[in-house]
């Protein structure tokens, strides 16, 4: 019998197992999670612009002695207005899981973080806030008003396996060179220029390390500038989707353990917009560099001599043109994982019983629909796109590290 003309359009991957439970998904959204890009979208290296301009391609130079162009200190009146809607929320028993733009209402804020999400996406890609008073608050109410803040510039989606919506940077002592299963994040080991799974991803610092932890970011687009002009080559093969990418065991039924994709992608043809496509980066070293359990078995390719030239090249360029920044006990920093890479030194902690460093983490995302950009992924305008979901693991906000 031949097929019917108007079948169903192919159930997206993450409802195959149903729709999606509101007694799981508070808010009746699920993370898209990790998938391989849409082969057929991704566009060769000739068809990539010779240059890139505008607010997203930043040197160091313009920012690293005017810090007054990226920090925001939060005024009194800001802090009251957070305050007021963090009590609110709070007193209403919602599970922090629940919480919206409509349960968390900035009327006075609103304006401002609504121009600061458009900066995040197409324009400089970075702020730093000050004077969130994390300590007078305390872990909770200060969790409540950083998730509430997030919620003005993304959805919030699961870091993790363990559906952690809040994230907790901090050493909790794993092996830093078992790279094939520990996150780097959950350790105090350095972290080479890399992007987040995430559109947005916010860090409130919560406490300190003695010594380290620092952060560093580039303009993915002044690197690509950079690479065009100096290695053509390495950008070639940035662009090819040659690269596998481990996910370290956090895999949904039937998926597999890696992923084959670009490190330097454009956006999906939006001539109807009249929007240039932009060029869009998501690199992570640790990722690629951990596969040789499948690439010994020769179930994929190990990295050719162009690949370890080209990551090599790439971390270079970044450290070259980086900007340094150094976040205090209550400062956030929001970054876009589109056109940022951002890395962090190696670090020590304070011996006990003084906490250790400890960032809590936010991964925002921005669909298409929303001003997002218009990636090559099947989810470019699913709500919570990107991010890792396993099967049907709840959100969930722990308020420490676990
Ligand atoms: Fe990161």
């Amino acid at each position: 019998m031949a097929p019917a003309l108007t079948g169903d359009l192919p159930t997206a991957p993450h409802n195959l197992g149903g729709p999606i439970s509101k007694d799981i998904f508070p808010d009746g959204l699920k993370t898209t999670g990790q998938h391989p890009p849409l082969y057929d979208e991704l566009v060769p290296f000739d068809q990539f612009p010779r240059q890139i301009t505008g607010p997203t391609v930043w040197k160091a130079e313009d920012y690293r002695e005017n810090p007054e162009k990226w920090t925001h200190t939060f005024n009194e009146e800001q802090v009251a207005e957070l305050s007021a809607a963090a009590d609110a929320f709070l007193a209403s028993k919602t599970p922090l899981t629940g919480i919206s733009k409509s349960n968390f209402q900035l009327p006075k804020l609103a304006d401002y973080l609504h121009k600061l999400r458009a900066d995040l996406i197409d324009g400089k890609g970075f702020i730093l806030f000050k004077g969130f008073p994390v300590q007078k608050w305390g872990n909770h109410k200060s969790a409540v008003a950083y998730m509430g803040l997030g919620t003005y510039l993304g959805y919030f989606v699961s870091q993790n396996s363990r559906g952690h919506v809040l994230g907790h940077v901090k050493d909790l002592g794993e092996d830093s060179t078992q790279i094939d299963k520990v996150r780097i994040y959950r350790t105090n080991a350095r972290q080479y220029f890399h992007a987040d799974d995430s559109d947005i991803v916010g860090l409130l610092c919560i406490a300190k390390a003695l010594e380290g932890g620092e952060s560093d970011l580039v303009s993915s687009h002044n690197v690509y500038n950079t690479l065009a002009a100096e290695r053509p080559d390495v950008l070639k093969t940035l662009i090819s989707p040659i690269w596998y990418f481990d996910r370290k065991g956090e895999t949904s039924t039937g998926q597999e353990e890696y992923i084959r994709t670009s490190v330097i992608y454009l956006e999906r043809s939006a001539a109807e917009t009249g929007i240039e496509p932009r060029v869009y980066t998501k690199w992570d070293p640790y990722y690629v560099r951990s596969l040789s359990r499948f690439s010994d078995a020769g179930i994929i390719p190990p990295l050719s001599a162009e690949q370890l030239e080209a990551l090599k090249v790439l971390e270079e360029t970044c450290v070259r043109l980086s900007l340094h920044m150094v976040l205090d006990i209550g400062d956030i920093q929001f970054l876009s994982n589109a056109h940022i890479l951002h890395a962090r030194t190696a670090y020590t902690d304070h011996a006990p019983p003084k906490p250790r460093r400890h960032l809590m983490r936010l991964w925002l995302a921005t669909p298409e629909e929303e001003g997002g950009w218009r990636l090559p992924f099947w989810d470019s305008n699913e709500k919570k796109r990107g991010g890792i979901q396993v099967d049907d693991q709840a959100p969930v906000a722990p308020l420490d590290a676990e």
